[in-house]
């Protein structure tokens, strides 16, 4: 079977089969913990919606389907190249926080050909301006940042060279060439508090108009969670939980 045969097929599991599935799942764990009195993790209290709510329904890839520890699920990869391919305002796409480069990849072989995709990564070296969240480290001390689309497939090698690899501290960082351009912004880099309320700015001075903003690993790390309920609750924007992931999203209307 042909890659780009594999990669429609893998992209309609990831989103029909895979994403409902896990929203089933999902329900039934918390069922089963309010059952047995158990905690675990935060309290989710932004409102829940369907990925349609927020994304228009277009055909979507999914490349190296496989998930390693650190990278977004299947179902949540769906719901990010859902949002590159749907997205048609400004002309960048931008990444915060790299890891393996898997979910960069998905984004550039789902976003239309005249989108660049830059994605942000820290160098293990550099001193970050604000603590790291506790084990997170290993995130940043990999052996190859971005190594995914750093050598890609011969299928997928267009897609990858429309994709720039930055290198610094998002808090540091010079965003000022790519202020109100990106269609998608994907906030994906420290779970620290002081981070995401750093970078949920710098996600929407980059956003365009009727851009996107979207953050990962709300109800998984306390940083995350906490800070986007402090910017909903003090900002009103109209935050939204996608059901059955980790991700929220907002639009720049
Ligand atoms: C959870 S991983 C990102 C996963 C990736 N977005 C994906 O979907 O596969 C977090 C990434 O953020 C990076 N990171 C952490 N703190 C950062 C900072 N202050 N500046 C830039 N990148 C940072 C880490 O090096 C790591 O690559």
């Amino acid at each position: 079977m042909s890659a780009q045969l594999t990669s429609r097929i893998n992209g309609i599991y990831a989103r029909s089969i895979y994403l409902p599935l896990s929203d089933f799942g999902r329900e039934l764990r918390t069922l089963s913990r309010r059952v047995r009195k158990v905690e675990r993790g935060q309290r989710a209290t932004l409102p829940v919606a369907d990925w349609r709510e927020a994304i228009d329904v277009r055909p979507i890839r999914i490349v190296a389907p496989e998930k390693n520890s650190g990278d977004v699920n299947l179902g949540e990869l769906a719901v990010l190249a859902s949002a590159a391919a749907a997205t048609r305002a400004g002309d960048e796409i931008v990444e915060i926080g790299t890891f393996d480069g898997r979910t960069t990849l998905n984004l550039a072989v789902n976003a239309a050909p005249q989108y660049r995709v830059f994605t942000l990564d820290l160098p293990p070296e550099a001193a970050p301006k604000f603590d790291l969240a506790p084990g997170e480290r290993a995130y940043v001390e990999k052996p190859r940042s971005g190594r995914r689309f750093l050598d890609p497939p011969p299928e997928w090698r267009a897609a990858a060279g429309r994709i720039s690899q930055l290198m610094g501290d998002t808090a540091t960082f010079d965003w000022s060439p790519h202020v109100a351009r990106a269609g998608l912004v994907f906030v994906d880099g420290s779970h620290a508090h002081d981070y995401v309320i750093a970078d949920s700015d710098t996600a929407f001075r980059l956003v365009a108009n009727k851009g996107m903003v979207i953050w990962h690993d709300y109800g998984v790390w306390e940083g995350v969670t906490r800070a986007l309920d402090e910017i909903e609750a003090s900002r009103q924007l109209g935050l939204r939980h996608v059901r059955g992931t980790s991700l929220v999203v907002w639009c720049n209307q």
